[in-house]
């Protein structure tokens, strides 16, 4: 810490690697001092574009650089454990991408690291940041939908052939994870999940790559069963041209409300029981955002601004960071269960182990 900052190192100087450096310019109490990248000519510019900060190209070292407080994960997705490990065991702070790692085993030995070295793990998805999806989640966690009965997610986006091929790790198993749902999919993935308030117990599902030439999927429908009972449906792609806004849907015997584009676009509750629900949306604040991001550098800096801050204060006070480790498994824990019933046409349980 210098200056009453928190030194930030951000691994990965790519597409996202911007995006937590406006997080972290936004913040009082952080600044960036160094950042990593195994292309040496990519890194180093990037460096010299934010400041002259130190580079590295091998992460192990930048972990042990003392003005590193807090390291950013902003790596190839199959690479998030190993980086985070390296910071927890160097007794750094971490804050890491979507998804949180693409293997199981990997995510239960990065929680554990972070939990054995004592430091936080503060994991991004911006979309929990909303204000209207904070408020959706809020009134579900009151009860006012009655008895959940479904819970589906419309994650229909668009990525183009070109994206694919925009860097060697797209769209593989081994460091993407998966395709459609595990990369752009996930957000909603995970928005289903936290606003629904609830774990998916099974699923059963269908995948493939129908146009694009990749390992992973680039269309999927996965049926759900909640813990607590509800059904659900899971709709993600990324070859709708052009693309729709994302959309939540929750239903319960007293109400339903929708988000679109992270805006509430549906309030309707009943008064009483047995009643049919009154629409009474809110009059939208702001456009509802295009959710359908067909280009990956467009990523609003809003939810980042907010995750940055929040871990730095989650330090001061030591306290959780909003999203947790455990809390952001979640997802792909469900993510990977449907690739499998995909793979094995079964109904398969959802676990973490
Ligand atoms: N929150 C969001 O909305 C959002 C948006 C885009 C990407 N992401 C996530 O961010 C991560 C990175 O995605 P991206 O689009 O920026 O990818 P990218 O390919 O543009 O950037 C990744 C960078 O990591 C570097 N790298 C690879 N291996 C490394 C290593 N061992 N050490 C140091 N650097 C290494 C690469 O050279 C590259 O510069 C992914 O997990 C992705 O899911 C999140």
């Amino acid at each position: 810490m210098r200056d009453g900052k928190y030194g930030f190192g951000i691994i990965g100087c790519g597409v996202i690697a911007p995006t937590h450096v406006k997080g972290i310019e936004a913040c009082d109490e952080a600044e960036l001092v160094a950042c990593c990248d195994i292309d040496e000519a990519k890194g180093q510019k990037f460096a010299e574009e934010h400041g002259e900060v130190a580079f590295y190209t091998d992460y192990r070292r930048m972990v042990e650089d003392p003005a590193v407080d807090v390291v950013c994960v902003c790596t190839p997705s199959g690479l998030h454990a190993e980086g985070a490990i390296a910071a927890a065991e160097a007794g750094k702070h971490v804050f890491c991408e979507k998804p949180l790692d693409i293997r199981r085993e990997s995510m239960t030995a990065m929680i554990r690291a972070c939990r054995d070295a004592d430091v936080k793990l503060g994991c991004v998805f911006q979309s929990r940041t909303m204000p209207d999806n904070i408020k959706a989640r809020k009134a579900i966690q009151n009860g006012v939908l009655g008895q959940m009965t479904l819970a589906d997610a419309f994650l229909k986006d668009y990525r183009s052939h070109a994206y694919y091929a925009s860097a060697g790790w797209r769209g593989t198993w081994a460091l993407d994870g998966g395709g459609a749902l595990m990369n752009q999919g996930v957000h909603g993935v995970d928005l289903l999940l936290w606003l629904a308030g609830d774990d998916v117990e099974s699923v059963f599902a269908r995948a493939d790559h129908k146009v694009r030439d990749i390992e992973v999927e680039d269309t999927c429908v996965a049926c759900l069963k909640f813990r607590g009972g509800a059904f659900g449906t899971i709709i993600g792609t990324t070859s709708c041209n052009p693309g729709e806004t994302r959309r939540i849907e929750l239903h319960g015997d007293v109400g339903t409300i929708i988000s679109t584009g992270n805006k509430i676009t549906r309030w309707a509750l009943a008064e009483e029981y047995d009643a049919r629900a009154a629409d009474s949306t809110p009059p939208a604040d702001g456009a509802v955002e295009d959710g359908a991001t067909w280009d990956n550098k467009a990523v609003s800096s809003q939810g980042h601004v907010f995750l940055v801050d929040d871990l730095v204060q989650a330090v001061k006070e030591d306290r959780d960071p909003y999203i947790v480790g455990e809390s952001a498994r979640k997802a792909v824990d469900l993510i990977l269960a449907i690739y499998e019933s995909a793979r094995t046409g079964k109904d398969v349980p959802v676990t973490s182990e």
